[in-house]
């Protein structure tokens, strides 16, 4: 198996690949306003085994695209929307996240967590502005660090994991550049990571080394993210996952 074979095998029994949490969406959904009664179309992207769209399909009147480039994600979700009787407001598409089949202006909402950073905050929000119609809302969450400095041995680990890490203010400063009105922003508290992410990941290491078995890259993935762990239990102060909430202006408006 391949490492993207593995992280797969690893990830796709869980709930929720990234730290997140049904209050915590359903809060972003407050913070949004948006009318659950009211016929919408979604695309949630990014979606994992769909942790966020099974709930965002059981609250809204929606119709929702759950994108994912991993088929097996995809394959999972559809059984779960099955199971709970879903299915019919929800569609998969199995595509990148930055070679999107959408049309201009197609849609209400633009949902992620915690998956817009594999093409880089800025680049997503800019490219993703035209499939949303204007006063239509762009949900994202984002690794943010929560305080103004850290410790150098953090800052190099997400700096060379993800160079766009940075403040809350100077992502709404991004959001503002490329046609959005930011109308809310929070960060994922502890339990979001710990409880809903992390522990149920460390439970399924055994099972996950014995069915690759014990190979030095399953060791290498397991490491690395016992590594990530203990990095976060650390420095936790320091950064989260801010979830921006912002409405798409009309700039042609006079
Ligand atoms: C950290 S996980 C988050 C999954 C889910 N939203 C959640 O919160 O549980 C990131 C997701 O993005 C997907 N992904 C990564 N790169 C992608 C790309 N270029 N296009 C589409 N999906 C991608 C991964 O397969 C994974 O499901």
């Amino acid at each position: 198996m391949d490492d993207y074979q593995l992280l797969t095998d690893l990830h796709k029994n869980a709930n929720r690949q990234g730290p997140g949490g049904d209050a915590e969406t359903e809060k972003a959904l407050s913070l949004a306003m948006a009318d659950r009664d009211e016929p919408s179309k979604i695309a949630d992207i990014g979606c994992g085994t769909g942790a966020s769209t099974l709930l965002l399909a059981r609250l809204l009147n929606a119709q929702i695209t759950a994108v994912d480039f991993l088929q097996d994600f995809l394959d999972v979700l559809k059984g779960r929307a099955e199971n709970l009787g879903l299915s019919e407001k929800i569609m998969t598409l199995c595509c990148s996240m930055d070679n999107l089949p959408f049309g201009e202006e197609e849609y209400d909402v633009i949902w992620s967590e915690g998956a817009i950073y594999n093409i880089g905050f800025e680049k997503g929000v800019a490219d993703w502005n035209r499939y949303l119609k204007v006063d239509g809302l762009l949900i994202v969450s984002e690794i943010t660090w929560t305080t103004a400095s850290r410790p150098s041995e953090l800052q190099k680990h997400w700096e060379s994991e993800y160079p766009e890490i940075d403040v809350a203010s100077s992502k709404i400063r991004i959001l503002e550049k490329n046609g959005y009105s930011p109308i809310g922003y929070f960060i994922l508290p502890e339990h979001c990571w710990l409880d809903n992410y992390y522990r149920p990941m460390q439970n399924s290491f055994g099972d996950f080394l014995n069915r690759n078995g014990a190979s030095e890259d399953a060791q290498a993935i397991v490491e690395a993210e016992n590594r990530e762990i203990e990095l976060y239990e650390k420095y936790k102060a320091h950064y989260s996952y801010g979830v921006y909430i912002a409405k798409k202006l009309n700039l042609h408006k006079p």
